[in-house]
């Protein structure tokens, strides 16, 4: 969730670098991922060893709307935890799969509205700075 600790990651040689907020449940007033991601994602990219680590990031991710958002603020990969098991506990894997469809058809409807043909189109250009 800082700078300096994914910095420190990267210098133990991480091929993988989670920004996570453990989904705002462990310390009250954590910021939001969304809200860190692009600091820590720059901060990571402006050294040699961080060109090429993956960044994941997870925590609030509830829609396919939520997934291009954590993309175009510079994550590679977007998790979603809590969704997951609520559908998991009750309908099993259909629930599941019927959770991921609704996610992918929301990332098709953003992707349409922001004209992004593959998903390496996403970046912060889409994205309304307020
Ligand atoms: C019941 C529960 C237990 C969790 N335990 C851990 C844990 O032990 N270590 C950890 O790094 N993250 C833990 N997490 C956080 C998840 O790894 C993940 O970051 C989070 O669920 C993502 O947010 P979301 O549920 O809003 O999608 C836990 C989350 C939940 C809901």
């Amino acid at each position: 969730m800082c700078e300096e600790d994914a910095l420190s990651a990267l210098e133990t040689g991480a091929d993988i670098i989670g920004i996570s907020n453990h989904g705002g449940r462990v310390l009250d007033s954590t910021p939001g991922v969304a809200d860190v991601l692009p600091n820590i994602v720059k901060a990571i990219r402006n050294t040699k060893k961080g060109k090429k680590v993956v960044i994941t990031a997870d925590g609030g991710v509830r829609t396919g709307f939520d997934v291009v958002k954590m993309l175009a603020l510079g994550a590679d990969h977007v998790l979603t935890g809590r969704p997951i098991v609520r559908e998991a506990v009750p309908h099993g894997a259909e629930g599941v799969r019927s959770l991921i469809d609704y996610m992918r058809s929301d990332i098709e409807k953003a992707m349409i509205m922001t004209s992004c043909n593959t998903l390496e189109d996403i970046n912060s250009d889409i994205l309304y700075d307020i």
